[in-house]
């Protein structure tokens, strides 16, 4: 069942959506950095337009330092899925502060929790809507702490930018018990078995200068401005692509996680495949013979 905040969100995002008009990305003439009318809803997170084409999560529960409550992640899929309604809004930014991305799940909600209600509240799993809902790609900018869950969430997005002294970081060994939103498998895909089992077994950090090294980054900055006009302007580059091959990009690239490499490579034929039913295709090919510039119809 939907919480009362939750479909109070939704409404308000259906009035917003009302404002947005299909239209690509070309002729949308300037970035909006506008209050949704469900933004003025949310508590813990703003939302903003801050570029044509992408939308941007800012997590804002500053004095718990970003801390993943309940209320927190029920805004942020909520808001996470009017960017993937809105047929505007074609890459999405999620970031934290300059302090912090999310010092992880919000310890003092957790502490008195008992294995039944953890267990028949299915608790955490809705921070996973992130990944099975969302198929517009999203860059999670990390500056700051990026602890437990906070890593987690950060893992959870396609494409990672950092500041080189992030603070990434799987401690929950050192509150007895061990991350429970993702933490082991992402991480260890990210980084092998060995360093996983190091960081997870003590608890130790990472900077986000070994994150880029490691791989678990695309990029690490010098400062916290850097990252932001970094990770918007790759938002900006990937929404002016079509949104078809934008979408069928990511989906093979996350199957790769999942599947072996007979059957990933199978899945990417199909889908390359299948764009040759698209118009996009046709129109892209078309401007680069014709050394134009392709104006994508999404279709
Ligand atoms: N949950 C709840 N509150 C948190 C929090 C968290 N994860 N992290 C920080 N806060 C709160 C602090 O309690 C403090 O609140 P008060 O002012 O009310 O005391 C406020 O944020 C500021 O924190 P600090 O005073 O501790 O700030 P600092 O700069 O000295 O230290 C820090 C920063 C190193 C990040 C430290 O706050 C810290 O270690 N936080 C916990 C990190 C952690 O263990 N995360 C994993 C959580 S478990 C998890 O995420 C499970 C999972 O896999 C999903």
């Amino acid at each position: 069942m939907r919480s009362v905040a939750f479909n109070n969100t939704l409404r308000g995002l259906s009035r917003a959506g009302s404002r947005f008009q299909p239209t690509t990305l070309p002729r949308i003439a300037a970035a909006r950095a506008y209050s949704t009318p469900a933004e003025s809803q949310y508590e813990f997170i703003q939302v903003s337009e801050p570029r044509p084409g992408v939308g941007q999560v800012t997590l804002n529960r500053p004095k718990a330092l970003n801390a993943l409550s309940t209320p927190l992640i029920t805004e942020l899929n909520a808001a996470l899925l009017s960017f993937q309604q809105s047929p505007t809004i074609r890459a999405i930014v999620l970031t934290g502060s300059e302090r912090a991305f999310a010092a992880g799940a919000d310890i003092k909600e957790m502490a008195p929790l008992t294995f039944s209600k953890a267990f028949l509240d299915s608790f955490i799993e809705s921070w996973s809507n992130l990944t099975f809902t969302v198929k517009k790609p999203i860059i999670g900018a990390v500056s700051g702490h990026a602890l437990g869950g906070g890593c987690e969430l950060a893992l959870m997005t396609d494409i990672i930018y950092c500041t080189k002294t992030a603070n990434f970081g799987q401690p929950e060994i050192k509150l007895g018990t061990i991350p429970g939103a993702g933490g082991s498998q992402r991480l260890t895909r990210a980084v092998g078995k060995s360093k996983a089992m190091e960081l997870i077994l003590t608890g130790k950090s990472f900077s986000g200068e070994e994150a880029e090294r490691w791989g678990v980054a695309a990029r690490a900055f010098d400062s916290y401005e850097e990252l932001m006009e970094g990770a918007l302007k790759t938002a900006e580059t990937i929404a002016g692509y079509s949104k078809v091959a934008v979408q069928a990009a990511k989906e093979v690239v996350n199957k790769s996680q999942e599947v072996g490499l007979r059957d990933g490579v199978e899945y990417e034929r199909r889908m390359f495949h299948a764009l040759f039913g698209s118009q996009d295709q046709k129109i892209g090919m078309k401007a680069f013979a014709e050394k134009g510039k392709a104006k994508w119809v999404d279709e």
